[in-house]
């Protein structure tokens, strides 16, 4: 049986269809097909995921397992500054996403690759809807080999339900990276975001304002620079992290 995370669906017969997107002010069309994740519509926690993350921006982003390339497109609108890939392992998704980038007139990269196989770069920000029908262990891999295609201070952010494994994916991630924050939520969608920091802290120098909600501190790095760090704290049960806590105690 051929799934969206299929490699080759070929001999899938073809229905290309077009859907309208509308995205805070700007209008998108996107073709779509048999084969192809959420066909038939923007899926909501894609859309969750991208109204998140265009307000960041970062020069080299990575929309991974980018499907028709609604996420990667979006972004790229919104950050016309940003060099934005998409990659899928997908091929007819990745012919989609092609023709869905020339014809919102873009300019962008669009690679086929199994994760990270054929990545060979790193990134300021990796954005991913992931295939959760993969299976755990294959989008956990996903996680871990974002890690090292990350550069320093870049940030992993993906969406994924709570029924499907959002608490074990924080606690997943929180194993591997610096900082993992909720960013946004909404109808059991979570918007991870998980924070690489290679610069070793040397401590806490001032901590500027602090709440139930929010902690703004100014932190020594270990070659003596300043650095400023923002952590939220609204969903205090969920991203407890051990290695935060350690850091306010020295
Ligand atoms: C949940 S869909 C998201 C698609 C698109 N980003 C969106 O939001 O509509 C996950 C995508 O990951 C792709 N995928 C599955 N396994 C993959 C892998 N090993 N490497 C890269 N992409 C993969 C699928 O083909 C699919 O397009």
């Amino acid at each position: 049986m051929n799934h969206y995370y299929s490699k080759n669906n070929d001999n899938l017969d073809s229905n290309e269809k077009i859907i309208r997107v509308k995205i805070f002010d700007k209008n998108f069309h996107f073709i779509t097909d048999n084969g192809v994740f959420s066909k038939s519509g923007l899926d909501f926690g894609s859309r969750l995921l991208v109204e998140t993350v265009i307000g960041i921006n970062c020069t080299d982003v990575l929309d991974l397992g980018c499907g028709y390339g609604p996420i990667g497109i979006v972004y790229k609108q919104f950050n016309n500054n940003s060099n934005v890939i998409m990659s899928d392992v997908n091929n007819r998704a990745l012919g989609l996403a092609r023709k869905n980038s020339e014809s919102n007139k873009l300019d962008m990269n669009i690679i086929e690759s199994d994760g990270f196989e054929l990545i060979n770069q790193n990134f300021d920000l990796i954005i991913t809807n992931p295939p959760i029908r993969t299976g755990k262990k294959k989008i956990y891999q996903l996680f871990h080999d974002s890690h090292a295609h990350l550069n320093e201070e870049g940030t992993l952010i993906f969406v994924i339900n709570k029924q499907q494994g959002a608490m074990s994916a924080i606690k997943f991630c929180e194993g591997i990276y610096n900082v993992v924050n909720v960013i946004n939520k909404k109808s059991g969608f979570y918007i991870i975001q998980c924070i690489k920091w290679l610069t070793k802290l040397r401590r806490c120098d001032k901590i500027l304002k602090c709440d139930r909600m929010r902690i703004f501190c100014m932190l020594v790095l270990e070659n003596n620079e300043l650095m400023g760090w923002f952590c939220e704290l609204q969903n205090r049960k969920i991203r407890k992290n051990k290695r935060k806590k350690k850091l306010f105690a020295s």
